[in-house]
């Protein structure tokens, strides 16, 4: 891994063993962007791959040069001065002017990576892990300073990008677009994919052809959303699941963003992620600084497997952290759709003691504990225990889950208010809101506003007293609504657009202080179901809640749209009861466990109302997950068939050493009189022979290229073949290498 500075001609050349990215400096003074992708040669020129053109109706700085600014490709460009492509900055000057233009003034080069100050990022443990770039920029007029940030990881095929604003300058500037990546690419012969959604349906991989035009999606909800993810992907056409030329772009922030692709009529593709520039501004003095949320390129010519697996890698390692960073899972039982809001203590022990005959080891409280919140209607706020449901306090009935030889976990939603609550009615102007506008309510709830530092403060002191005063040992955080009306009443009417940024820091604040006073705790971050899955979170948490909807056909195409942009480990999935409360779908419990093993595993459910025979398969099925948890959540995972394009789907996962494997496999619907099929599997070694129980033992390159038999026996009666197995049949098979 080097990165190397051409001084003659300016050029930067980032190079590991797999990726290379160039860029040099522009006769202007700009950053243009060269190539990225497979690793190439170094050389002291790369020119050749710029393009000096005349073209009529082009602008020029410099008509000697023949550097037109549309034409060439361009690191961190602003719109106004030859270049007619959306740019990545715009400030507003005091003179009404959006115009700057950053120059090229120096740079450094350096070991490891630095934090961000208040923002998730990426992080290495030692220097020999990343190198970074520094390149810093100025316009020479305002005095503004952009500090592009460029961490190279050894090894992956893996850059983080983000940038940081400095006036130093005489006058404030408002920065109306900071985006945190630009990245030109030479051609635009990409399918883009987005994961979008809505509730109980999040993630679903949509692909386009890119084009002429701009492709996008974004989030205003204040939260990065179900219904898009700061997350998309741009492939060759010619690519698929196992090879071919793959960039995954990952915004590494939980509030509103954009991402987009635009194709000029060259054929130029310029991608640009970052916060979303609609209601946002920020306001620079002089002497000031802004820093932008971290973007991740991964870039893979292993498929769409393979860039998952960088991003996974580095995310499951640096970017989660705290203890839990590196071990399984626990186990746990949650009593939402058990009980919903009518909690008894009993009720829940009841739950708890059935949950730990099973093998369960944490036992978590959902909605409905504390205040008075007895319905949806109230209570949001008032973050001590219900009297009436715990007389004598949570420390009890944690100290009695404990007694049990469980752990006891506990939900919070400390983002928001009911207006039926002690803490709005003490303070009804903390929620975010407009003067003399009305306030929205969803879910009978407000948002406090988290971009004023003595609410955060307050929340803190109150769950800093409730984690302190019981053995608490998990937390569900979760957060129920999208933000509306975002303005903050203390702040001056041209530091508005700073609040939806704001907000979130705040949130992050938040996370940051009561992971450090409690690191032994395990925090769940949760928005709806999966409504705020994404990397900034799981700085902060390390596993979010997937989604609210439980059934195992839905949860199998949610889980695997995740699968691209984020790790198992960090999907909490549950086997919950049938029907199923949201699809109403009556699904096995081995395939509702078949599904569920394929992230964190869990319970959604009262295990009492359970027959015998189903019990003892949960005592069964959670047992298995104990003894495959650590080869699941930390081994490689392929996706191999996908639940979005036909009526079987499957995925797995391999052990490092590739000594041992877990497919999931999983069918719809039945067929009558179905074709004969086979699962080809990925990632094994071609020379072992694996042993797979009740099927025989198979070689690498069998199970690889003429797959595993996935049919089911179809019997004769009365002459007819009839399938056996029924609908949402699955199956999962341990490989084991034969010693
Ligand atoms: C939404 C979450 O996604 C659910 O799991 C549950 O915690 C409810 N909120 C509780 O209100």
């Amino acid at each position: 891994m080097s990165i190397v500075f051409h001084e003659k001609t300016k050029t930067f050349h980032l190079q590991n063993e797999r990726i290379s990215y160039v860029m040099t400096v522009l006769p202007g003074g700009q950053l243009g962007q060269l190539y990225f992708g497979k690793r190439i040669h170094d050389r002291e020129d790369f020119g050749y791959l710029l393009e000096p053109c005349f073209r009529t109706h082009s602008c020029y700085e410099n008509e000697e040069n023949l550097i037109s600014l549309e034409h060439v490709k361009l690191e961190y460009p602003v719109y106004g001065s030859g270049d007619f492509r959306r740019g990545a900055v715009q400030i507003l000057h005091e003179n009404g002017s959006r115009l700057s233009k950053f120059v090229y003034d120096s740079h450094e080069i350096f070991p490891g990576k630095p934090a961000l100050e208040g923002l998730p990022a990426t992080y290495t443990e030692s220097d020999s892990e990343a190198e970074t770039l520094a390149v810093n920029l100025t316009d020479p007029v305002s005095g503004i300073r952009v500090r592009l940030l460029y961490t190279l990881f050894a090894d992956k095929g893996a850059i983080a990008r983000s940038v940081r604003f400095s006036n130093e300058g005489e006058q404030s500037v408002q920065i109306e677009r900071a985006m945190s990546l630009c990245l030109d690419l030479p051609d635009a012969d990409y399918e883009w994919i987005q994961f979008s959604g809505a509730w109980g349906r999040e993630r679903y991989p949509v692909k386009k052809k890119l084009s002429i035009g701009t492709t996008s999606v974004e989030s205003l909800r204040g939260t990065s959303s179900h219904h898009q993810n700061p997350f998309v992907i741009l492939k060759r056409p010619s690519a698929d699941e196992d090879q071919g030329e793959v960039i995954g772009f990952s915004l590494v922030y939980s509030g509103n963003f954009l991402a987009s692709a635009q194709v000029d009529t060259y054929q130029v593709t310029r991608i640009l992620m970052g916060i979303n520039p609609e209601w946002f501004s920020w306001k620079l003095e002089p002497g000031q600084s802004f820093q932008t949320p971290e973007a991740v390129m991964f870039w893979s010519e292993e498929g769409l497997n393979g860039m998952s697996q960088t991003c996974h890698d580095l995310y499951r390692k640096r970017l989660a952290r705290g203890v839990w960073r590196d071990r399984v899972r626990p186990i746990l039982i949650n009593n939402w759709e058990a009980t919903y809001f009518d909690l008894s203590e009993e009720k829940l022990l009841n739950i708890a003691r059935k949950a730990k005959e099973c093998g369960v080891e944490y036992f978590v409280m959902d909605d409905g504990w504390f205040g008075d919140r007895r319905s949806d209607r109230a209570g949001l706020g008032d973050w001590y225990p219900a009297k009436e449901i715990f007389p004598d306090g949570l420390g009890s009935l944690a100290q009695k889950v404990e007694d049990l030889g469980m752990k006891f976990g506990l939900w919070i939603e400390p983002e928001m208010v009911n207006p039926d609550s002690n803490l709005y009615r003490a303070h009804p102007d903390w929620i975010l809101h407009i003067p003399d506008r009305a306030r929205s309510l969803s879910r009978h709830q407000c948002v406090l506003d988290y971009s004023r530092p003595e609410v955060v403060d307050c929340i803190y002191g109150m769950l800093k007293e409730l984690l302190s005063g019981a053995k608490i040992s998990y937390i569900k955080w979760d957060m129920n609504r999208s933000l509306t009306e975002c303005y903050n009443s203390s702040l001056p009417a041209d530091r508005q657009g700073e609040v939806f940024h704001r907000h979130i820091l705040g949130v992050y604040s938040l996370y940051e202080r009561l992971i450090r006073d409690f690191p032994h705790i395990l925090f769940e971050s949760c928005a709806a179901g999966g409504a705020r899955f994404d990397a900034g979170l799981l700085y902060y948490a390390p596993q979010a809640w997937t989604s609210d909807n439980t059934d195992a056909m839905e949860r199998l195409k949610i889980q695997y749209g995740t699968s691209y942009g984020y790790p198992l480990v960090s999907m909490g999935s549950h086997v919950s009861a049938v029907p199923n409360h949201q699809m109403k779908r009556v699904i096995s419990i081995t395939t509702r466990a078949n599904v569920a093993y394929f992230g964190t595993f869990g319970y959604e459910l009262d295990l009492n109302t359970l027959s015998q025979d189903e019990i003892d398969q949960v005592c069964a099925y959670t047992q298995f997950m104990k003894d495959h948890r650590e080869l699941i959540q930390f081994g490689t995972f392929y996706r191999l068939a996908s639940p979005f394009e036909g009526n079987e789907s499957g995925w797995m996962v391999v052990s490092k050493d590739r000594r041992e494997a877990i497919v999931g496999y999983y069918r719809m619907l039945a067929e009558v009189n179905s074709p004969f099929t086979r699962l080809r599997l990925r990632g094994l070694d071609e020379e072992t022979e694996y042993e797979i129980e009740g099927e025989g033992s198979f070689y690498g390159d069998e199970l690889m290229h003429s797959g595993l038999v996935t049919s089911d026996a179809a019997t004769g009666k009365f002459g007819f073949c009839v399938t056996e197995e029924g609908d949402f049949f699955s199956k999962v098979w341990l490989l084991r290498a034969v010693e």
